[in-house]
């Protein structure tokens, strides 16, 4: 099977356990940057985020369309997915296969996880293979490579 990891992140941690997912499910790795290349500020972040905007995202390397799984992940900001997500799935939802499946990385603000997760999937017009929901300091505590072996396991 050939898999896709999108993500975005801005201050690594989504990063690192896509990373971790892709590197178990043996699959390509999709980082969006932002079109200027500079990671936005707290403000511009939280507010595009909250209220649903889209933003400017860099060309994409990997066409989705090539895939039998893609799997796409996003930082919470405002209690929602990033702006850089809603742009990337818009962007390629119609190349998406029938095959998706969605993670999210937040802080430790508990209870929207399963909320981000559902508008990840609702956006890209598809039922989600699998979720999962990483808190901040799973990274940090490196407890989160296990349980993205878990959520690969899932997938495959
Ligand atoms: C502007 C802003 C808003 C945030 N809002 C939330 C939130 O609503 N819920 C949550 O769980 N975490 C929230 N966080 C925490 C991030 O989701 C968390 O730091 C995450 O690990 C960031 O991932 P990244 O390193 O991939 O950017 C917010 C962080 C920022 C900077």
């Amino acid at each position: 099977m050939k898999a896709l990891v999108a993500f975005y992140s801005g201050t690594g941690n989504t990063a690192a356990v896509g990373r971790a997912i892709a590197k178990e499910l043996g699959a390509d790795v999709e980082e969006i940057e932002t079109g200027s290349g500079k990671k936005p500020g707290f403000l511009s972040t939280g507010l595009s985020s909250f209220l649903n905007l889209k933003t400017g995202i860099a060309e994409c390397s990997s066409d989705p369309a090539k895939y039998d799984l893609v799997v796409v992940g996003t930082p919470t900001y405002g209690g929602k997915m990033s702006a850089q997500i809603r742009s990337y799935i818009e962007a390629n939802k119609a190349c998406f296969p029938a095959k998706v499946a969605f993670f999210r990385v937040g802080g430790n603000v508990p209870g929207n996880g399963e909320s981000v997760n559902r508008d990840m999937a609702s956006l890209a017009g598809r039922q989600a293979v699998a979720a999962a929901d990483f808190a901040e300091k799973e990274v940090k505590s490196g407890e989160y490579a296990k349980k993205a072996k878990e959520f690969a396991a899932k997938l495959k």
